[in-house]
């Protein structure tokens, strides 16, 4: 992934962040803490090759995301990536990815903006000829009552991630 300067698009209070990925890059995000909240009645879909880089997105995906299709389509998944979301998560979805099984869970996603949006997850491999060719990931729209539950969970979770 590009060390992409953070960007402000809306209006400030942000905090700023330095995320490391997984790979060992490290990019510097601006975060507000306001919620765009799920539109109704969609479902945001985006594809992955087998690395996490994404492959296609949906006109919601890209919307949601406050990034062009152009900005996406290329880039590791992690680009939507917020500082409040524990690592646990990111592993245990990949572990299941790679059992070859389908992962369920509750995301607090980064807009390019600062902004975050939740979103209940489905991801699931794509096999073609017995072979995984990449993943989907597909959104539905949260509860309040459950994004209430993740938000106390991560903070719990990343507290103990930054202890060890
Ligand atoms: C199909 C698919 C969809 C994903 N969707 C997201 C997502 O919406 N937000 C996110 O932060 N990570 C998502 N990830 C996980 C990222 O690839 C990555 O593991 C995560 O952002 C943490 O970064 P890191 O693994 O580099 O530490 C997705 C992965 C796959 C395979």
């Amino acid at each position: 992934m590009k060390d992409m300067e953070p960007v402000q698009l809306a209006e400030g209070p942000y905090r700023e962040h330095r995320l490391c990925y997984y790979e060992g890059l490290c990019r510097t995000v601006l975060t507000l803490d306001k919620e765009v909240p799920y539109p109704d009645g969609k479902l945001i879909v985006s594809r992955t090759d087998t690395k996490g880089n994404i492959t296609h997105g949906n006109q919601s995906f890209v919307d949601m995301s406050g990034f062009t299709r152009e900005e996406l389509i290329g880039q590791p998944h992690s680009i939507l990536r917020h500082p409040d979301m524990p690592a646990a998560a990111f592993a245990d979805l990949w572990a299941t990815l790679q059992r070859g099984t389908t992962w369920q869970g509750y995301v607090k996603n980064l807009r390019k903006d600062g902004c975050y949006y939740w979103v209940f997850a489905t991801a699931i491999p794509n096999i073609r000829n017995d072979q995984v060719i990449g993943y989907t990931s597909v959104r539905r729209k949260p509860s309040r009552t459950k994004i209430n539950e993740c938000t106390e969970l991560y903070a719990r979770m990343l507290a103990e991630e930054k202890k060890a």
